[in-house]
């Protein structure tokens, strides 16, 4: 696995910032735009922070997705676009064409995981995701369906939330070009040390070549291994 590791959550998420930047301008330069999927949670909260002040960002030219969304309207508290709307893109000019909602008020959420699939790029050039205490990412949560689910993107009901979710699939989610995973806090090292062990079957280990941004809290069972 590709981690790397950092002292504080501060820097985790500069960190993370300063990749995002960095893959935004070379799509730009190369293909004329980037294409880059959002997570939920509150981790990226401080990374966005940081993104909206990151200089040379080509904002015009950046196109917006999630890689999954609660069954939620948009002004909901629990939405990820509200999250990242708050967070990050009412702070900086990407037109709002150019930002992507999954519509995770529409039922059944089947039909909205395909009016989603049909408006993503041939290929994402990056996806940034999570990792929950229960070791899900995106909305593929332990034992759940989507975790088989064929095609882009798939509606989920979670159990253990009692809600149905809707999220990319593996095969999404393992097709962009780049993946980041940004883990921070002590709540998260037990999981982190069994998916680095290749233990405990967590949902995330099914992510191929991705980043890993922990902070040292998150990281802290990882160094005697
Ligand atoms: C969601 C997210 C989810 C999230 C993890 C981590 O909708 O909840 O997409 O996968 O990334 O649960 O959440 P935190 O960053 O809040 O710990």
């Amino acid at each position: 696995m590709n981690i790397r590791t950092f002292p504080t959550p501060e820097l985790t998420a500069a960190a993370a910032a300063e990749a995002f930047a960095q893959t935004a301008r070379a799509a730009v330069r190369d293909r004329g735009a980037f294409h880059v999927a959002l997570s939920g949670g509150s981790t990226p909260k401080l990374m966005y922070k940081v993104l909206r002040d990151m200089p040379e960002m080509p904002w015009q030219s950046v196109h917006i997705y999630f890689s999954d969304e609660r069954s939620v309207g948009p002004d909901s508290p629990e939405s990820n676009y509200r999250l990242a709307q708050d967070e990050l893109l009412n702070h900086v000019p990407v037109p709002t064409a150019q930002v992507h909602r999954m519509g995770g008020e529409v039922q059944p959420l089947d039909a909205a995981a395909e009016a989603y699939a049909a408006l993503l790029p041939t290929q994402l050039d990056a996806v940034l995701l999570g990792m929950g205490d229960d070791g899900h990412t995106a909305s593929l949560f332990p034992g759940t369906g989507a975790l088989g689910a064929t095609g882009r993107v798939a509606s989920n009901f979670v159990p253990r939330l009692n809600t149905g979710r809707l999220t990319f699939t593996y095969a999404e989610i393992n097709a962009a070009r780049e993946r980041w995973i940004l883990v921070t806090g002590a709540g998260k090292a037990g999981i982190l040390r069994q998916v680095h062990q290749g233990e405990g079957g967590h949902p995330i280990a099914g992510v191929q070549d991705a980043v890993w941004f922990v902070d040292a809290a998150a990281g802290a069972e990882l160094a005697n291994i």
